[in-house]
């Protein structure tokens, strides 16, 4: 069995993908979209969007990472994938789920599941861009507003040269709402000859164990549960029913671990992103912690109104999160 890690545009970059991954428990990781529209995307693209291109195709924690493309244009993402390529990453991801209205209103995303034909176009033109062997895999919703065309869809893809689908069990138009569907991700595994991958509203490893037996995959990847658990991956490795993770001594011993892996996070953002949009990164992140950790909503409330680098250092000083001795960020 194997666990993914979601991409996530504007959450799951590559400071978070350092650090989930360095927590452990993750086979693979695939970076957030990458939109091809128009013109084929350069190297200083890919190299910005997935750091890990410099280190091999992988995070420094050593967890492979596989890049996305975006789009509705065969040609273009064929050539956008041979420059992706060139650069090893560690698989190419086709995206057929992002619901955004930016990106669908340009034919990208979730609404092309309406179109199984320019899926199919897409992913024949995108591997046969790829070296052989490079791995390439694409990920779905089952529809736009019904499940009516999911076989098709993946057919389509699979046909088309996928190795892999990852199946984000919902409809665009249901959104993030639960439930998901993983009853669909077993139609669609027995409708295919490639491993299909269940995605969708796994918090728990509880949760992990019915979308198991509700799907038959073997294999699941994680979203919003990685991000606001980040030792979720871990526990489900060890085998830890959910309740487990519900222990005050396990959680506080877990919050102790996290505290070096947000100074790295903060770290991460700060070289990465322009100061002013520093806090609001780690902001985020700490939201997203108090659904497990009641400690985070302590320091997301020192957080919150705070917009100066030096200001947040000061409060992660406190928290015991940055030590005194470290040297503040300029
Ligand atoms: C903020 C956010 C950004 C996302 N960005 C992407 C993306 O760039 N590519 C993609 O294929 N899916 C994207 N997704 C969908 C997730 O990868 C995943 O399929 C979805 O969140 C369901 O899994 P979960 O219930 O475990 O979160 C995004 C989801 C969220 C909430």
């Amino acid at each position: 069995m194997r666990l993914l890690l979601a991409p996530m545009e504007g959450l799951l970059d590559h400071a978070l993908r350092d650090v989930l991954t360095r927590v452990g428990g993750y086979d693979l990781a695939v970076t957030e979209f990458a939109r091809v529209s128009g013109t084929v995307l350069p190297k200083r693209f890919f190299r910005r969007i997935s750091p890990e291109l410099a280190g091999g195709g992988r995070t420094l924690a050593g967890t492979p990472v596989r890049v996305q493309l975006l789009g509705a244009d065969p040609q273009l993402m064929a050539e956008s994938a041979a420059v992706l390529a060139a650069l090893g990453p560690s698989g190419v991801d086709l995206n057929f789920g992002c619901p955004a209205p930016t990106v669908n209103r340009h034919r990208g995303g979730a609404v092309l599941l309406d179109e199984p034909e320019t899926l199919h176009r897409i992913a024949c033109a995108v591997r046969r861009s790829l070296p052989a062997g490079m791995p390439f895999s694409a990920k779905m919703r089952l529809g736009v507003n019904d499940t009516g065309r999911a076989l098709d869809c993946a057919r389509a893809l699979a046909d088309g040269g996928v190795d892999e689908l990852v199946v984000h069990a919902r409809t665009r138009q249901e959104g993030y709402r639960p439930p998901a569907h993983w009853e669909w991700v077993g139609r669609i595994a027995g409708a295919v000859a490639v491993p299909v991958v269940a995605n969708g509203e796994v918090w728990t490893a509880d949760d992990w164990q019915r979308c198991r037996a509700v799907s038959g995959a073997q294999d699941v990847m994680l979203g919003r549960g990685a991000v606001s658990d980040p030792f979720l991956a871990r526990r489900i490795r060890a085998g830890l029913p959910g309740a487990a993770a519900h222990d005050p001594a396990l959680r506080s011993a877990e919050w102790a671990e996290l505290a070096p892996l947000l100074a790295r996070f903060w770290q991460l953002v700060q070289a990465r992103v322009e100061g002013r949009h520093a806090p609001g990164r780690l902001k985020q992140w700490v939201g997203l912690l108090r659904r497990s950790y009641p400690d985070a909503q302590q320091l997301f409330d020192a957080l919150r109104t705070l917009r100066q680098p030096q200001e947040v250092d000061a409060v992660l000083v406190r928290h015991g999160i940055l030590a005194a001795s470290e040297p503040l960020a300029a």
